[in-house]
Protein backbone atom coordinates (compact mmCIF):
# COMPACT_ATOMS: atom_id res chain seq x y z
CA UNK A 1 0.00 0.00 0.00
CA UNK A 2 1.27 3.51 -1.26
CA UNK A 3 2.09 5.93 2.27
CA UNK A 4 -0.58 9.13 2.02
CA UNK A 5 1.92 12.13 1.37
CA UNK A 6 1.50 15.06 3.95
CA UNK A 7 0.66 18.36 3.31
CA UNK A 8 2.43 21.62 3.39
CA UNK A 9 0.67 24.09 5.22
CA UNK A 10 2.16 27.32 6.18
CA UNK A 11 0.75 29.23 9.11
CA UNK A 12 1.95 33.16 10.09
CA UNK A 13 5.03 32.31 7.88
CA UNK A 14 5.60 28.78 9.97
CA UNK A 15 5.49 25.68 7.36
CA UNK A 16 4.88 22.56 8.39
CA UNK A 17 3.08 19.12 7.31
CA UNK A 18 0.66 17.57 8.22
CA UNK A 19 -1.44 14.23 7.39
CA UNK A 20 -4.80 14.99 4.83
CA UNK A 21 -7.73 15.96 6.80
CA UNK A 22 -6.23 17.75 9.60
CA UNK A 23 -8.02 20.84 10.45
CA UNK A 24 -6.56 24.36 10.30
CA UNK A 25 -6.86 24.48 14.28
CA UNK A 26 -4.96 21.12 14.85
CA UNK A 27 -2.43 22.41 12.35
CA UNK A 28 -1.95 25.62 14.39
CA UNK A 29 -1.95 23.65 17.85
CA UNK A 30 1.28 21.53 16.08
CA UNK A 31 2.94 24.81 15.80
CA UNK A 32 1.44 26.10 19.22
CA UNK A 33 2.10 29.38 21.06
CA UNK A 34 0.45 32.25 19.90
CA UNK A 35 -0.23 31.25 16.23
CA UNK A 36 -2.59 29.05 17.53
CA UNK A 37 -6.21 30.75 17.13
CA UNK A 38 -8.55 30.57 20.12
CA UNK A 39 -11.47 28.38 20.24
CA UNK A 40 -14.50 28.70 22.43
CA UNK A 41 -16.53 25.71 21.01
CA UNK A 42 -14.30 23.08 19.26
CA UNK A 43 -13.50 20.61 21.83
CA UNK A 44 -11.20 17.81 20.54
CA UNK A 45 -12.13 15.09 22.34
CA UNK A 46 -16.39 15.18 21.11
CA UNK A 47 -17.24 14.63 17.95
CA UNK A 48 -19.05 16.85 16.16
CA UNK A 49 -18.10 20.04 17.97
CA UNK A 50 -16.68 23.25 16.38
CA UNK A 51 -18.32 25.86 14.08
CA UNK A 52 -20.35 27.82 16.06
CA UNK A 53 -18.63 30.39 18.21
CA UNK A 54 -16.78 32.51 14.77
CA UNK A 55 -13.69 32.84 17.51
CA UNK A 56 -10.97 30.47 15.37
CA UNK A 57 -11.78 32.78 12.02
CA UNK A 58 -8.21 32.96 9.90
CA UNK A 59 -7.51 34.37 6.57
CA UNK A 60 -6.47 31.71 3.93
CA UNK A 61 -4.04 33.59 1.63
CA UNK A 62 -3.67 30.89 -0.44
CA UNK A 63 -6.50 27.98 -1.39
CA UNK A 64 -3.69 25.30 -2.20
CA UNK A 65 -0.37 24.86 -4.63
CA UNK A 66 -3.33 23.47 -7.33
CA UNK A 67 -5.54 26.18 -6.65
CA UNK A 68 -3.77 29.49 -5.31
CA UNK A 69 -6.78 31.73 -4.99
CA UNK A 70 -7.59 33.02 -1.52
CA UNK A 71 -10.85 32.05 -0.28
CA UNK A 72 -13.09 34.91 -0.59
CA UNK A 73 -14.19 35.39 2.90
CA UNK A 74 -12.39 34.44 6.77
CA UNK A 75 -13.14 30.60 7.36
CA UNK A 76 -13.66 28.83 10.60
CA UNK A 77 -10.67 27.11 11.00
CA UNK A 78 -11.79 24.27 13.34
CA UNK A 79 -13.72 23.27 10.28
CA UNK A 80 -11.45 24.04 6.96
CA UNK A 81 -9.42 21.56 6.47
CA UNK A 82 -5.45 22.05 4.86
CA UNK A 83 -4.91 21.52 1.32
CA UNK A 84 -1.09 21.15 0.20
CA UNK A 85 0.40 24.16 -0.38
CA UNK A 86 -2.26 26.43 1.72
CA UNK A 87 -1.06 29.64 3.24
CA UNK A 88 -3.24 30.78 5.89
CA UNK A 89 -2.65 34.15 8.19
CA UNK A 90 -4.16 34.83 11.68
CA UNK A 91 -2.56 37.21 14.01
CA UNK A 92 -0.33 38.52 10.57
CA UNK A 93 -4.21 39.17 9.29
CA UNK A 94 -5.58 42.71 10.24
CA UNK A 95 -8.44 41.33 9.16
CA UNK A 96 -8.81 38.20 11.10
CA UNK A 97 -7.90 40.66 14.58
CA UNK A 98 -10.72 42.97 13.68
CA UNK A 99 -13.17 40.07 12.62
CA UNK A 100 -12.34 38.71 15.76
CA UNK A 101 -12.71 41.82 17.96
CA UNK A 102 -16.04 41.53 16.50
CA UNK A 103 -17.25 38.05 17.73
CA UNK A 104 -15.66 38.64 21.18
CA UNK A 105 -17.98 42.19 21.36
CA UNK A 106 -20.98 39.87 19.92
CA UNK A 107 -20.15 37.47 22.43
CA UNK A 108 -20.06 40.33 25.10
CA UNK A 109 -23.57 41.73 24.06
CA UNK A 110 -25.55 38.88 26.19
CA UNK A 111 -22.86 37.86 28.58
CA UNK A 112 -22.96 39.53 31.99
CA UNK A 113 -19.95 41.43 32.91
CA UNK A 114 -20.44 39.46 36.84
CA UNK A 115 -16.79 37.89 37.01
CA UNK A 116 -16.43 39.35 40.65
CA UNK A 117 -19.12 36.99 41.68
CA UNK A 118 -18.33 33.96 38.95
CA UNK A 119 -17.11 30.75 40.36
CA UNK A 120 -15.40 30.56 36.64
CA UNK A 121 -13.36 34.26 36.90
CA UNK A 122 -9.71 33.25 36.53
CA UNK A 123 -10.22 30.10 34.56
CA UNK A 124 -12.57 31.53 31.70
CA UNK A 125 -12.04 31.28 28.11
CA UNK A 126 -14.16 34.48 27.55
CA UNK A 127 -12.76 36.46 30.18
CA UNK A 128 -9.30 35.26 28.22
CA UNK A 129 -10.37 35.62 24.92
CA UNK A 130 -12.15 39.24 26.01
CA UNK A 131 -8.52 40.27 27.26
CA UNK A 132 -6.62 39.65 24.35
CA UNK A 133 -8.49 40.18 21.54
CA UNK A 134 -11.94 42.86 23.02
CA UNK A 135 -12.77 46.33 22.55
CA UNK A 136 -12.63 48.69 25.20
CA UNK A 137 -16.59 49.38 25.13
CA UNK A 138 -19.16 48.13 23.66
CA UNK A 139 -21.87 49.80 21.01
CA UNK A 140 -24.83 47.89 22.16
CA UNK A 141 -27.57 49.81 23.96
CA UNK A 142 -30.61 47.33 24.52
CA UNK A 143 -31.48 45.38 27.28
CA UNK A 144 -29.98 42.26 27.85
CA UNK A 145 -31.31 38.81 27.60
CA UNK A 146 -32.90 37.19 30.92
CA UNK A 147 -33.84 33.90 31.97
CA UNK A 148 -36.18 32.25 34.17
CA UNK A 149 -33.82 30.57 36.81
CA UNK A 150 -33.75 26.51 36.38
CA UNK A 151 -32.88 23.97 39.01
CA UNK A 152 -31.00 21.66 36.81
CA UNK A 153 -30.47 19.01 40.09
CA UNK A 154 -28.49 18.87 43.08
CA UNK A 155 -24.61 18.80 41.51
CA UNK A 156 -24.75 21.85 38.51
CA UNK A 157 -25.80 25.23 38.75
CA UNK A 158 -27.30 27.30 35.58
CA UNK A 159 -26.42 30.22 34.99
CA UNK A 160 -28.04 31.07 31.33
CA UNK A 161 -27.30 34.56 30.92
CA UNK A 162 -23.61 33.56 30.60
CA UNK A 163 -23.83 30.72 28.23
CA UNK A 164 -22.76 31.37 24.38
CA UNK A 165 -24.37 28.47 23.55
CA UNK A 166 -20.87 26.68 22.24
CA UNK A 167 -23.19 23.55 22.54
CA UNK A 168 -20.10 21.89 24.11
CA UNK A 169 -22.18 20.65 27.39
CA UNK A 170 -24.83 19.06 25.00
CA UNK A 171 -22.29 16.91 23.08
CA UNK A 172 -21.06 15.87 25.94
CA UNK A 173 -24.05 14.72 27.78
CA UNK A 174 -24.84 12.82 24.16
CA UNK A 175 -21.36 11.11 23.86
CA UNK A 176 -21.03 10.27 28.18
CA UNK A 177 -23.86 9.47 29.80
CA UNK A 178 -26.65 7.02 29.30
CA UNK A 179 -29.20 9.74 28.68
CA UNK A 180 -29.30 13.14 27.80
CA UNK A 181 -31.70 15.02 29.45
CA UNK A 182 -31.31 18.85 28.14
CA UNK A 183 -30.15 20.54 25.26
CA UNK A 184 -30.37 23.81 23.20
CA UNK A 185 -34.66 24.72 23.34
CA UNK A 186 -35.94 27.66 20.95
CA UNK A 187 -33.90 29.66 18.49
CA UNK A 188 -32.23 33.05 17.96
CA UNK A 189 -32.06 35.25 20.17
CA UNK A 190 -34.59 32.90 22.49
CA UNK A 191 -32.36 29.79 22.21
CA UNK A 192 -31.43 28.46 25.51
CA UNK A 193 -30.00 25.37 27.44
CA UNK A 194 -32.75 23.89 29.29
CA UNK A 195 -34.10 20.42 30.44
CA UNK A 196 -37.21 19.24 29.26
CA UNK A 197 -39.66 19.21 31.91
CA UNK A 198 -37.68 20.41 34.90
CA UNK A 199 -35.37 17.25 34.23
CA UNK A 200 -32.71 17.38 36.80
CA UNK A 201 -28.90 16.52 35.52
CA UNK A 202 -27.71 13.49 37.71
CA UNK A 203 -26.35 10.75 35.26
CA UNK A 204 -22.83 8.88 36.18
CA UNK A 205 -20.91 11.13 33.88
CA UNK A 206 -22.53 14.55 33.27
CA UNK A 207 -20.19 16.61 36.04
CA UNK A 208 -17.92 16.71 33.08
CA UNK A 209 -20.04 19.33 31.61
CA UNK A 210 -18.97 21.83 33.79
CA UNK A 211 -14.87 21.00 33.08
CA UNK A 212 -15.92 21.76 29.41
CA UNK A 213 -17.95 24.55 29.48
CA UNK A 214 -15.85 27.32 28.39
CA UNK A 215 -17.51 30.20 30.60
CA UNK A 216 -19.37 30.33 34.20
CA UNK A 217 -22.65 29.10 33.12
CA UNK A 218 -22.64 25.47 34.30
CA UNK A 219 -20.45 25.65 37.87
CA UNK A 220 -19.88 23.11 40.53
CA UNK A 221 -23.08 23.56 43.70
CA UNK A 222 -20.38 21.81 45.54
CA UNK A 223 -17.47 24.29 45.33
CA UNK A 224 -19.58 27.88 44.31
CA UNK A 225 -19.06 30.55 46.40
CA UNK A 226 -16.50 28.24 48.53
CA UNK A 227 -13.06 30.12 47.25
CA UNK A 228 -11.89 32.40 44.34
CA UNK A 229 -9.56 29.50 42.03
CA UNK A 230 -6.45 31.79 42.56
CA UNK A 231 -6.10 30.66 46.31
CA UNK A 232 -6.32 27.28 45.67
CA UNK A 233 -3.15 25.34 44.52
CA UNK A 234 -4.11 22.63 41.96
CA UNK A 235 -2.31 19.40 42.32
CA UNK A 236 -2.96 15.65 40.29
CA UNK A 237 -3.99 13.07 42.25
CA UNK A 238 -5.66 9.51 41.54
CA UNK A 239 -7.85 7.08 43.45
CA UNK A 240 -8.87 3.13 42.75
CA UNK A 241 -11.93 3.96 41.31
CA UNK A 242 -14.14 1.24 39.43
CA UNK A 243 -16.39 3.82 37.39
CA UNK A 244 -13.59 6.00 35.62
CA UNK A 245 -9.37 6.40 35.73
CA UNK A 246 -9.51 8.14 39.16
CA UNK A 247 -7.21 10.74 37.53
CA UNK A 248 -8.31 14.25 38.81
CA UNK A 249 -7.09 17.70 39.86
CA UNK A 250 -7.63 18.53 43.62
CA UNK A 251 -8.14 22.59 43.94
CA UNK A 252 -6.92 22.54 47.76
CA UNK A 253 -5.84 25.49 50.40
CA UNK A 254 -3.87 23.89 53.02
CA UNK A 255 -4.88 20.21 53.61
CA UNK A 256 -8.72 20.97 52.65
CA UNK A 257 -9.59 19.54 48.94
CA UNK A 258 -12.36 22.12 47.42
CA UNK A 259 -12.52 21.17 44.40
CA UNK A 260 -12.48 18.01 42.60
CA UNK A 261 -11.90 18.25 38.46
CA UNK A 262 -10.80 16.34 35.62
CA UNK A 263 -7.46 17.14 34.30
CA UNK A 264 -6.74 19.67 31.33
CA UNK A 265 -4.41 20.09 28.96
CA UNK A 266 -2.67 22.98 27.34
CA UNK A 267 -5.89 23.83 25.35
CA UNK A 268 -7.91 24.21 28.38
CA UNK A 269 -9.41 20.45 27.15
CA UNK A 270 -10.28 17.58 29.73
CA UNK A 271 -7.46 14.84 29.52
CA UNK A 272 -9.71 11.85 30.30
CA UNK A 273 -13.66 11.78 32.00
CA UNK A 274 -13.42 11.87 35.66
CA UNK A 275 -17.77 10.23 37.13
CA UNK A 276 -19.16 12.37 39.41
CA UNK A 277 -18.32 10.19 42.72
CA UNK A 278 -14.93 11.26 42.58
CA UNK A 279 -16.02 15.25 41.22
CA UNK A 280 -18.85 15.47 44.34
CA UNK A 281 -18.06 13.09 46.87
CA UNK A 282 -13.98 12.63 47.25
CA UNK A 283 -13.83 15.97 49.07
CA UNK A 284 -11.37 14.36 51.73
CA UNK A 285 -7.72 14.13 51.21
CA UNK A 286 -7.32 10.82 52.52
CA UNK A 287 -9.72 9.97 49.49
CA UNK A 288 -6.83 10.19 47.29
CA UNK A 289 -3.13 9.39 46.92
CA UNK A 290 -1.18 13.08 45.70
CA UNK A 291 1.16 12.31 42.90
CA UNK A 292 2.58 16.41 43.35
CA UNK A 293 1.49 20.24 42.03
CA UNK A 294 -0.06 20.15 38.66
CA UNK A 295 1.48 21.80 35.62
CA UNK A 296 -0.26 24.72 34.89
CA UNK A 297 0.17 25.49 30.98
CA UNK A 298 -2.19 27.89 30.20
CA UNK A 299 -1.10 31.73 31.06
CA UNK A 300 -3.43 30.95 33.66
CA UNK A 301 -4.29 33.58 36.82
CA UNK A 302 -3.10 30.47 39.46
CA UNK A 303 0.44 31.16 37.56
CA UNK A 304 0.63 34.80 38.48
CA UNK A 305 1.65 33.61 42.22
CA UNK A 306 4.99 31.64 41.17
CA UNK A 307 3.48 28.84 41.13
CA UNK A 308 5.22 25.62 41.12
CA UNK A 309 4.47 23.73 38.23
CA UNK A 310 3.75 26.49 35.93
CA UNK A 311 4.59 25.49 32.49
CA UNK A 312 5.82 28.57 29.92
CA UNK A 313 4.13 28.52 26.36
CA UNK A 314 6.36 29.20 23.20
CA UNK A 315 7.16 32.30 21.98
CA UNK A 316 7.10 32.38 18.63
CA UNK A 317 6.80 35.94 17.50
CA UNK A 318 10.58 36.43 15.43
CA UNK A 319 9.21 33.38 13.49
CA UNK A 320 6.16 34.86 12.77
CA UNK A 321 7.73 38.20 11.37
CA UNK A 322 11.19 36.70 10.40
CA UNK A 323 13.49 38.52 12.25
CA UNK A 324 13.87 39.21 16.53
CA UNK A 325 11.07 41.96 17.30
CA UNK A 326 12.58 45.47 17.64
CA UNK A 327 13.07 46.76 21.04
CA UNK A 328 11.48 50.20 21.08
CA UNK A 329 12.93 51.48 24.00
CA UNK A 330 15.11 50.02 27.06
CA UNK A 331 14.32 51.86 29.87
CA UNK A 332 17.65 51.12 31.73
CA UNK A 333 19.14 52.73 28.59
CA UNK A 334 17.31 56.11 29.87
CA UNK A 335 16.42 56.06 32.94
CA UNK A 336 19.18 55.37 36.47
CA UNK A 337 15.66 54.36 38.17
CA UNK A 338 17.09 50.50 38.53
CA UNK A 339 20.60 51.45 39.81
CA UNK A 340 21.11 50.88 43.32
CA UNK A 341 24.01 53.16 43.37
CA UNK A 342 22.22 56.13 42.30
CA UNK A 343 19.84 57.53 45.15
CA UNK A 344 16.11 57.83 44.10
CA UNK A 345 16.05 61.23 44.90
CA UNK A 346 19.24 62.33 42.90
CA UNK A 347 17.62 60.91 39.74
CA UNK A 348 15.77 63.60 38.09
CA UNK A 349 12.11 62.61 37.16
CA UNK A 350 10.44 59.61 35.36
CA UNK A 351 11.44 58.90 31.64
CA UNK A 352 9.37 60.59 29.45
CA UNK A 353 9.15 61.30 25.10
CA UNK A 354 11.93 64.51 25.80
CA UNK A 355 14.38 61.78 26.59
CA UNK A 356 13.92 59.53 23.99
CA UNK A 357 14.49 62.29 21.05
CA UNK A 358 17.11 63.60 23.04
CA UNK A 359 18.64 59.75 22.36
CA UNK A 360 18.11 59.48 18.97
CA UNK A 361 20.02 62.63 18.26
S1 LIG B 1 -23.84 25.95 29.14
FE1 LIG B 1 -21.63 26.21 28.76
S2 LIG B 1 -21.04 24.37 27.62
FE2 LIG B 1 -23.28 24.49 27.52
S3 LIG B 1 -23.68 25.59 25.60
FE3 LIG B 1 -23.65 27.12 27.23
S4 LIG B 1 -21.53 27.89 27.24
FE4 LIG B 1 -21.53 25.96 26.11
S1 LIG C 1 -13.86 27.12 17.64
FE1 LIG C 1 -14.20 27.25 15.52
S2 LIG C 1 -16.17 28.12 15.38
FE2 LIG C 1 -15.88 27.89 17.51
Amino acid sequence: MSEVQNFKVTIDNITLEVPPGTTILNAARMIGGEVTPPAMCYYSKLQGSGGKCRTCLVEVSKGSEKDPRPMPKLVASCRTTVMDGMEVKNITSEKVLDARKGVVEMLLINHPLDCPVCDQAGECHLQDLSYEHGGSGTRYEFDRRTFEKEDIGEYISLHMTRCILCYRCVYTAEQLTERREHGVLERGDHAEISTLLGKSLDNEFIGNVIDVCPVGALTDKTFRFKNRVWFTKPVDAHCNCTKCSGKVRLWMRGDEVFRVTARKDKWGEVEEWICNDCRFHKKDVKDWTIEGPSKIDRHSVIGQGHYVGLKKTPILIDKVIGKNPKMLMDIHDVSDVNKPEIHLSQIQGPAHSDDFQKKDK
